[in-house]
């Protein structure tokens, strides 16, 4: 028997996919040749240094708009009314192993939220839309009150007075941040909300085109944030930068880690050419709180890393990289930096999955198959 081959021959393979385009979004856009990003057409720069909180982009990203105060006031609202979690999830997270990595809890207390919501079989734009403003509530209050179940401490109740970041940070350390704190966790959830085709999002859309529901999109997507080599790069920075106790080590640590074909965690970018342009907003904020805090030692050798890795390498830091000793300076232990990713990148999940699902056609692409054909079969009393 001849095997028709045409087919599986013809695709030239794109190896990780890069400049493959796999689906049209007005959502943002990552310009890599100037090093800039977009929400909804609004230049990331703008956002960070014009916007009052988090709840701002959010709602620029699920409406195409930024909120008048009446609107923002109601959408904090909404928001935060959702932000409490059903008590079996709390407990279910109470059963874990201590030695479980909190983004593997994560992705199984979001996969458990779809069966305590009442919208969960129901795939109709309202009810994507709820059960995503519910997940953009309820994923910080998991990742806090999971926070306290691993210290012993019983958890809080979202704070109805107070933005996103600020509770996830109250939540925490059961105080209220101070106005720079709430800054720093704003610009970190901010900055993450949402980047184009990343893999995390990708893998979301991937999952919602076959009509899987949101919650199922989203499990997705949490278990591809995981990797170091996407979201839980923040996790190994400040790994990195626990082995290094002085500026004067720098060169030599990086030197070895790149002789040794090691990639240098929170630097290099599949899109940009230039440098991200979240690494300025998060690098300014973590010099100050290094220096509020006493800890300039930590920012001169993060600043040292990055001057020695362009000088070898010629790549810059991407947002892990500063985004790590922020989230050091507010008291988040290292292995929960990528579920504060994730307590942002929802809000951008949440609308790409919205979108995938109103102009849906099943991602399916195909493989070139390098296997054999027609082997011999023998029964396995002969093999
Ligand atoms: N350290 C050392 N070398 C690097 C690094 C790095 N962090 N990043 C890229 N390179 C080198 C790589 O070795 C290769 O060199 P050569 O051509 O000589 O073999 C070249 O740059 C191109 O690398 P690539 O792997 O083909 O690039 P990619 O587009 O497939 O990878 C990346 C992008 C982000 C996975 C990669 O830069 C990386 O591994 N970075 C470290 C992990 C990290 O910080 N990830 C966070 C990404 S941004 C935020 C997010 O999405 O979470």
């Amino acid at each position: 028997m001849t095997v028709d081959l045409t087919n599986d021959h013809e695709g030239k393979v794109v190896r990780g996919l890069e400049g493959v385009v796999a689906a049209e979004t007005d959502i943002s856009y990552v310009d890599g040749v100037n090093g800039d990003l977009y929400y909804k057409g609004y230049n990331i720069h703008d956002i960070a240094d014009n916007t009052t909180s988090y709840i701002e982009v959010v709602h620029l990203l699920l409406h195409s708009e930024l909120p008048t105060k009446k609107q923002l006031s109601d959408f904090r609202r909404e928001i935060v009314t959702d932000m409490r979690i059903p008590t079996q999830v709390v407990d279910m997270m109470k059963i874990m192993p201590p030695s479980s990595h909190p983004m593997d809890v994560l992705r199984t207390a979001v996969s458990a939220l779809a069966y305590f919501d009442p919208d969960t079989s129901d795939n109709s734009y309202e009810a994507n839309y709820r059960k995503g403003i519910r997940l953009i509530a309820q994923i910080p209050t998991l990742v806090a009150s999971l926070y306290r179940i691993r210290n012993g401490n019983s958890i809080l109740s979202p704070d109805p007075n107070i933005n996103t970041a600020a509770n996830i940070l109250y939540m925490f350390h059961g105080k209220l941040p101070t106005k720079l704190q709430t800054r720093a966790m704003d610009l970190i959830l901010l900055l993450h909300a949402d980047h184009g085709l990343n893999a995390s999002t990708f893998a979301a859309r991937v999952t919602a085109s076959t009509h899987a529901d949101m919650h199922a999109a989203v499990t997705t997507a949490l278990g591809t944030l995981k990797g170091p080599l996407h979201g839980g790069a923040n996790e190994r920075v400040m790994k990195m930068l626990k082995e290094i106790t002085d500026v004067a080590e720098v060169d030599e640590y990086i030197s070895t880690m790149l002789s040794q074909g090691q990639r240098v965690m929170g630097f290099g970018h599949r899109v940009y050419k230039k440098e991200d342009p979240r690494t300025a907003h998060l690098r300014e904020m973590s010099e100050e709180l290094c220096s509020k805090r006493g800890n300039q030692k930590l920012y001169e050798i993060s600043h040292s890393i990055e001057e020695h890795v362009f000088k070898v390498k010629g790549i810059y830091p991407n947002v892990d990289f500063y985004s790590a000793t922020v989230q050091h300076a507010l008291g988040i232990p290292e292995e929960f930096y990528t579920t504060i990713f994730a307590a942002s990148r929802i809000s951008g999940w949440v609308a790409h999955i919205l979108d995938q699902y109103e102009n849906n056609r099943l991602i399916r692409p195909t493989s070139k198959y390098t296997g054999k054909f027609n082997r011999e079969f023998l029964p396995i009393s002969e093999r």
